[in-house]
């Protein structure tokens, strides 16, 4: 799923979906000023990796995600979605990641 919802809160934050739209183990894709990011939430958890894998260019979102292990659609490489950290290959670069927080509710970066 994909969503643009760009708000800013008063914090200055900006809202990229609001918490309860996430779904434990379910990859959830936001687009934030044109870069694709992939929110997982792992228990209770939220992660912020970017959503395109290092290897080729194709979205995470249509992977599985088992636990904090994130397996790209297309050749099988493996990411761990707290570090961004490639875990098997043939991806060989680490995806970066984002800092989050929830405020009010919402998912911030
Ligand atoms: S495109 Fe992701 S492993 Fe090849």
């Amino acid at each position: 799923m994909t969503t643009t919802i760009n708000d800013i809160n008063q914090a200055g934050n900006h809202r990229l979906v609001a918490l309860d739209e996430l779904k434990p183990g379910v990859p959830y894709r936001v687009l934030h000023e044109g870069t694709g990011i992939l929110l997982c939430l792992v228990e209770g958890t939220v992660h912020a990796v970017h959503d395109t894998c290092t290897h080729e260019d194709i979205s995470l979102s249509l992977g599985v995600l088992c636990e904090h292990r994130l397996r790209c659609p297309l050749h099988g490489s493996q990411f761990d979605i707290r570090t961004g950290k490639v875990l098997d290959e043939p991806a060989e670069a680490d995806l970066p990641v984002f800092d989050v927080s929830i405020v009010d509710g919402w998912v911030c970066i």
